[in-house]
């Protein structure tokens, strides 16, 4: 059976009891505490990076044809696993996305500078691309025919595209319903064997661990090292285009809680390399119904974990028993950022503000300004501060909700219809008319009162 390899540059050790490995089994856990592994660089020192010119190196890469250079991820390889010449990187161009001004929900928030950055315009349309590249690479490396995820929907659509890109094969395991179709027919147009499980993802999770230890299967969730050296990208990228000065807050959704440990051990790094001078506060958001970092921090300090059983419409975040947990209570120690919950109705207008800002994205994204307005409150984001948003998926990820946010039924028969009345301002429903001009005209002028 292929291992999960060690490559030249680098190591993995163990976030539980620090022991370092060469080698990962197929499970990608510690073989003396069962903790999560992650990748470290034991030659850093002796690899003469400079901030100023890596700086300008990679500012230089904009400008090649490379696909290489060309990737918003491997522009930045001096600080990721390397890859060699017989084994090169399987890249979709992934990263290179907007940072945006969002000046209506500045407004909204109460703070004075508020941006997005807007992982959704990745490839397949999610910050999992960016992690999907270096772990697909790596598993072609070594000889996997197969790659597999447990995924919400995101995760399968780019898995299932890399491993295409890549000549491999992939195995998605979905929970059945609450899924989003847009993501669902990714996945089958990219040539994934896709089998719809009934249980929910924590359940699917379970079953891919089974599965990984009995056939020759590379598993591509988050708790993939390389998956997360991938997605530490996003927040070099974030800084380059805030010229190296970081905002004071990056605030980002939780779900397996992989983004936020990447997002983390990025800032880390580059404070570590000196690219930057402080550290930015990273605050990770969950939905009510599935608020395991929320408890774990609030009841039991981070020390252990409380798992749920996790309820939201934010399909994507409904998970209960979070992988990274542990590496997430660190970046929150770190960076002396927080966690904070929010409702399903926050979420749904949070969205729509968003959308009115004419930037749009998916539900899970949208607890982000959500979590804000709430920090904003407490006094812990100051209105002079600057915020990153960071907005992980695409607006088209979940059409369905918004239609019914906007048709004015996504509340309908739940125990949230009362609360709902708040989001009537940002409903926009189709108008349905004859055809005929004066009809048309008589919407527009009611439009023009409002
Ligand atoms: N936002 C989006 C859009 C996601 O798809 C996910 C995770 C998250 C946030 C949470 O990120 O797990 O790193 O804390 N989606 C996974 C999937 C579970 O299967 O696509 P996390």
């Amino acid at each position: 059976m292929p291992t999960v390899s060690k490559v030249d540059d680098t190591l993995l050790r163990c976030v539980g009891c620090g022991a370092v490995t060469a080698v990962a089994d197929s499970g990608l856990n510690c073989a003396n505490c069962g903790n999560l592994l992650e990748v470290v660089f034991p030659n850093a020192d002796q690899m003469n990076l400079e901030a100023g010119s890596l700086k300008s190196l990679w500012r230089e890469r904009r400008a090649s044809n490379l696909p290489i250079d060309q990737s918003g991820v491997w522009r930045f390889r001096e600080v990721l696993p390397s890859l060699d010449e017989a084994h090169p990187a399987i890249t979709l161009r992934e990263g290179n996305t907007p940072l945006y001004e969002l000046s209506l929900c500045a407004r909204i928030a109460g703070v004075d500078q508020l941006y997005a950055k807007h992982q959704g315009m990745n490839p397949t349309g999610s910050f999992k691309d960016t992690g999907m590249t270096v772990a697909s690479s790596f598993a072609r490396k070594d000889g996997f025919q197969w790659v597999a995820c447990a995924s919400t929907g995101n995760t399968s659509a780019s898995m299932a595209a890399y491993a295409a890109r890549g000549g491999m094969r992939s195995l998605v395991l979905i929970p059945d319903g609450k899924i989003s179709w847009s993501k669902l027919s990714q996945a089958l147009e990219y040539g994934a064997v896709t089998c719809q499980v009934r249980t929910d993802f924590d359940g699917c999770m379970q079953v891919l661990n089974d599965i990984v230890t009995r056939k020759p299967i590379y598993l591509l969730n988050s708790i993939n090292p390389f998956r997360l050296e991938g997605q530490k990208t996003v927040a070099f990228e974030l800084m380059e285009q805030s010229d190296w000065e970081p905002p004071d807050h990056i605030v980002v959704p939780g779900g397996n809680l992989g983004n936020s440990s990447a997002l983390g051990k990025a800032v880390r790094e580059m404070h570590e390399l000196g690219l930057i001078k402080r550290l930015p506060k990273i605050s990770v958001i969950q939905a009510e119904g599935a608020n395991a970092l929320v408890r774990t921090v609030r009841e039991k300090g981070g020390k252990e974990l409380v798992s749920v059983h996790a309820d939201t419409m934010a399909t994507a975040i409904r998970i209960g028993n979070p992988a990274s947990w542990k590496k997430a209570v660190r970046v929150l120690e770190e960076t002396g950022g927080t966690v904070e919950q929010v409702s399903e109705v926050e979420i749904a207008l949070a969205k729509a503000e968003i959308g009115a800002d004419g930037i749009g994205c998916e539900p899970a994204s949208a607890v982000t300004l959500a979590g804000l307005k709430k920090l904003v409150k407490q006094g812990f984001v100051k209105q002079n501060e600057s915020v990153v948003l960071v907005l992980t998926g695409h607006l088209l990820k979940d059409p369905d909700f918004t239609l019914k946010f906007h048709r004015g039924d996504l509340f309908e028969g739940t125990p949230y219809a009362k609360q709902a009345e708040i989001i009537a301002t940002r409903q926009r429903a189709p108008i349905v008319l004859d055809a005929n001009a004066d009809a048309v005209i008589r919407v527009l002028e009611q439009a023009e009162k409002s």
